[in-house]
């Protein structure tokens, strides 16, 4: 196995009783990057960064950790590797400082350092105000920061944060947005897994998608939209009343699936192209005179490339059969071969 990547696993596997909750993990996860793993409750997610992070044994398969074996050399990784998420080390009864200035004197930090990095964290993490706060007094998002002020007191090489923002509200994702992205720009290595596609699409440099302890695709975002065709139109008509023409319209001129959306007025269609993306804008290009043809008002129009979400619905989709299952990983899998 290649040293170059901060994760490698092959075959890697979890089983509680009769549920492999982890069946046959790959990953190569490069060093310096977010590396988003994405799926659904139960997908797999903290069970597979908890071997990751030696936290649970593997019963199967392997896991190396920057070259280090996960289950043999599990010491070496634990001095490379922070974790945030459910079981994270604050405690509830002692401040924010108190809280820092301890984790840090257990790193080994003299008094005085410890105090300095523990306000310098408390800045950086906008929560010099609550400072003095017992951390059971914290907001939802003020305690997901202290978290991963937490973790990376000791700046980790590789950092898990499982799932950082479930549960935030928009700016309080978006503040633990920011320390992610300021916690790669310093060189550490993040796994980040979330249920959310926008916030794999906003952080992740490269993605897996898991499901049901298996990865059911992986690559970047532009490998993983691409695989599902080269764009989607999305319009907003005038009259609601037209919508049911304009859908059998698209339908006729585009050959795929016209999906209404939640907005009375708005519909959203794949767009085959043909696979290249000037063929997709031909394409759109003749179902919007169409549309004016037949006389139906469209107030606005785009076309883009697919949705994360789009993307994951697609992927969901093929998977229901164990054949869709393979093409669909050895397509999107691109150049992730390690
Ligand atoms: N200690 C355990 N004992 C028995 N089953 C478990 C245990 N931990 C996890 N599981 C099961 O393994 C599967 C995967 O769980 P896991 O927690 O890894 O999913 P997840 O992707 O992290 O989900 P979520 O998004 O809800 O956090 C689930 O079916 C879960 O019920
Ligand atoms: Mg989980």
């Amino acid at each position: 196995m290649s040293t170059q990547l901060a994760i490698e696993t092959r075959g890697l596997v979890k089983v509680f009783g009769e549920k492999r909750a982890v069946d046959g993990v790959d990953l190569a996860v490069p060093a310096g990057m977010v590396y988003g793993v994405l799926g659904p409750n139960g997908a797999g997610k903290t069970t597979t960064v908890k071997m990751l992070a030696t936290l649970l044994r593997p019963d199967g398969g392997e896991a190396r950790v920057f070259g280090k074996d996960v289950r043999t050399h599990a010491d070496a990784v634990r001095r490379r590797v922070s974790l945030t998420g459910q079981y994270a080390s604050v405690d509830e009864d002692l401040t924010g400082t108190e809280n820092l200035v301890l984790l840090a004197r257990l790193l080994g930090y003299t008094p005085a350092a410890a105090r300095k990095r523990s306000e310098a964290m408390l800045d950086a993490f906008g929560l010099t105000d609550a400072a003095a706060r017992q951390v059971k007094n914290y907001s939802g998002g003020m305690r997901r920061r202290i978290d991963i002020a937490a973790s990376i007191l000791n700046t980790p090489d590789l950092l898990f944060l499982d799932e950082p923002t479930t549960g935030l509200d928009p700016r309080s994702r978006n503040q633990v947005w920011d320390i992610v992205r300021t916690v790669v720009a310093h060189g550490t290595t993040v796994l980040l897994t979330t249920q959310y596609l926008d916030e794999a699409d906003q952080l992740a440099a490269r993605i897996a998608v898991i499901d049901q302890g298996r990865v059911i695709a992986e690559g970047t975002k532009g490998e993983l939209k691409a695989s599902v065709g080269p764009g989607t139109v999305h319009l907003r008509l005038r009259d609601a009343g037209q919508r049911p023409d304009a859908q059998r319209v698209l339908a006729r001129v585009l050959g795929t699936e016209v999906q209404p959306e939640s907005d009375p007025v708005a519909l959203t269609a794949r767009v085959s192209g043909h696979g290249s993306e000037r063929g997709a804008a031909e394409e759109a290009a003749r179902a919007l005179s169409e549309l004016a043809g037949a006389g139906i008002t469209v107030d606005n129009f785009s076309l883009g490339q697919p949705s994360l979400d789009e993307v994951f619905l697609a992927l969901t989709d093929r998977t229901s059969t164990a054949t869709a299952t393979t093409t669909t990983t050895s397509d999107a899998k691109g150049t992730a071969a390690a």
